[in-house]
């Protein structure tokens, strides 16, 4: 069985009278280690599919399985759980804690997971080296550039060792320079057996992953591998 299941996945909003159909009905299967770009135009529902996808939110209808565990009808609570111990977040804004240091911003998840902190500081060390910061444990976010702040924002989304990670636009407040580094340690956390979901409005940067799922109106207009991918890899074993 598939890491991740949707089908037939609605979200509708209600604002008074309107019904907003944010998502209408998906339907997408994604494997353990897959590497999917998120495209669409503004409006299409990708960061309403990456919420539910993300257990931030519930599905208005259809179900969603998540390494075999039926997610649609969970209470806030289970959802709480699964999000700590299976998903990890990336923002376009980082979204790390200011007063906090790099160190502290990454063993956040771990606290949650009920480590005692020697542990959690050990491993948050280890990610923060991953993530080639080992030299800035102790910046606050406001003393780390841009794409620094977004290294500390993935070494948090993966201290945790989650099923997926999941990246809203990730590189969409870094310049392209910076984007392209964050683009090349996505696929190095890709080679070491990560599954990753990102979205993008950028082909660059979707040419990184190696399938693309287009949404179009809540629904996937077009799923296809990505042959610029295919040729690389065919290349490299030829
Ligand atoms: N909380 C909400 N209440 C009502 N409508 C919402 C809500 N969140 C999103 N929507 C609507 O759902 C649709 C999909 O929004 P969503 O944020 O998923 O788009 P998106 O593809 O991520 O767009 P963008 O590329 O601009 O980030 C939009 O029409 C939006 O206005
Ligand atoms: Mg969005």
């Amino acid at each position: 069985m598939a890491l991740l299941e949707l089908m037939n996945i609605s979200r509708h909003y209600t604002l008074g009278t309107e019904v907003v159909k944010a998502l209408q009905s998906i339907t997408l299967s994604i494997e353990k280690g897959e590497y999917i770009a998120l495209m669409g135009p503004s409006g299409s529902g990708k960061s309403t599919l990456m919420n539910v996808i993300g257990c931030l939110d519930t599905p208005t209808e259809g179900s969603y399985i998540l390494n075999k565990k039926e997610v649609s009808k969970m209470s806030e609570n289970e959802l709480a759980e699964i999000r700590n111990k299976e998903i990890g977040f990336i923002f376009q804004t980082f979204n790390l804690i200011p007063r906090s240091t790099a160190l502290d911003n990454v063993a956040l998840p771990l606290v949650y997971a009920g480590y005692a902190k020697e542990e959690r500081n050990r491993l948050a060390s280890k990610a923060l080296e991953n993530v080639g910061l080992a030299d800035r444990m102790k910046h606050k976010p406001n003393e780390l550039s841009g794409g620094q702040r977004q290294r500390v924002a993935v070494a948090r989304a993966l201290v945790n060792n989650p099923s997926i990670i999941l990246a809203d636009e990730p590189t969409g407040n870094l310049d392209s320079k910076t984007s392209d580094e964050i683009m090349y340690l996505f696929d190095e956390i890709h080679k070491q057996g990560n599954t990753i979901i990102l979205v993008t409005h950028e082909e660059d940067i979707a040419r990184h992953a190696h399938r693309i799922v287009r949404l179009k109106d809540g629904l996937v207009e077009s799923d296809k591998k990505n042959d610029s991918i295919r040729q690389v890899l065919s290349s490299v074993s030829e």
